[in-house]
């Protein structure tokens, strides 16, 4: 039986992309800082309470898999935040939280488990960026500077890793319906636009996506083992506009402030 580990599996994404998996029949183990447990008696799957900013525990979680089962086939490093502000707002705090959550969780999550994925000679590293990492996203700064980075790392280990027989995908959604809009700048000082995040992803793409099909439009891409899953079209669209008229693309996000 085929493994998965889903980080932030507790919520959103992550618990919609757990479904999927187990609905083809695969052993997931979800993991999350929040109480696992609840998503998990829903789903009826493995949990953990993990912190993904502990690489000392996200690599006793992959290890503990691999143990367990004999196999890690699939790692979604999914956990993440939402920072938003104005750039002029952040602190270092807003920063720090954003680089250790959504870069080093998912740093912590490729550390672990991509030399079991070498050693076993397959396996699929899936890690959440945004839509965010590939266009200019203002008021978004910390969170669009880790999401630009985990697609930069998962491109080049994506490069390297194909020898290996270890697949990299990134997904770059776009504003999906998840608890995570009403929940920015988690632990962190308010901004200017930390309590009105849902409402500033309504006003720019009118309908937030829905978090099932982003978790099918994810199993499809991850089957295809594409290199990047950019869902859904919107979020394309803003994707190629912005590599072809990159100027451009800023003056209208410029415009959208
Ligand atoms: N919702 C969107 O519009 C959207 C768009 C693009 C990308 N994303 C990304 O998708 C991923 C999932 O977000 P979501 O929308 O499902 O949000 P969500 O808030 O519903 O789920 C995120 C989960 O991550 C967990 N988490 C947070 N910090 C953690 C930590 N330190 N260790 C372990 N778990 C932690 C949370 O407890 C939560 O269960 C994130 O990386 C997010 O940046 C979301």
């Amino acid at each position: 039986m085929k493994t998965a580990v889903v980080t932030g599996g507790a919520s959103g994404i992550g618990r919609a992309v757990a479904r999927e998996l187990l609905a083809r029949g695969v052993h997931v183990t979800i993991a999350d800082i929040a109480d696992p447990e609840p998503a998990a008696k829903e789903l009826g799957c493995a949990h953990v309470q993990v912190d993904v900013t502990d690489a000392r525990a996200v690599r006793d979680l992959m290890t503990g898999v691999k143990a367990g089962h004999g196999r890690l086939d699939f790692v979604f490093n999914n956990a993440g935040i939402a920072v938003c502000g104005r750039a002029d707002e952040m602190t270092l705090d807003h920063w720090n939280r954003a680089i250790d959550v959504n870069l080093r969780g998912v740093v912590h999550g490729v550390h672990a488990a991509y030399p079991i994925m070498i050693d076993q000679g397959y396996g699929h590293l899936v890690n959440t960026a945004s839509v965010a990492g590939l266009t200019p996203a203002p008021q978004l700064l910390p969170y669009t500077a880790t999401k630009h980075a985990v697609v930069g790392l998962s491109l080049a280990l994506r490069a390297e890793a194909a020898r290996h027989g270890v697949r990299v995908t990134a997904v770059c959604p776009g504003f999906t319906d998840t608890p995570l809009l009403d929940n920015a700048n988690p632990g962190l000082p308010a901004t200017s636009t930390s309590s009105n995040a849902r409402a500033a992803a309504v006003g720019v793409v009118g309908r937030l996506y829905s978090v099932d099909a982003l978790a099918r439009d994810i199993l499809r891409g991850v089957s295809r083992n594409q290199a990047l899953v950019v869902t859904p079209a919107t979020a394309r669209a803003a994707w190629r506009f912005a590599r072809l008229f990159p100027a451009w693309a800023v003056r209208i996000a410029a415009r959208a402030v």
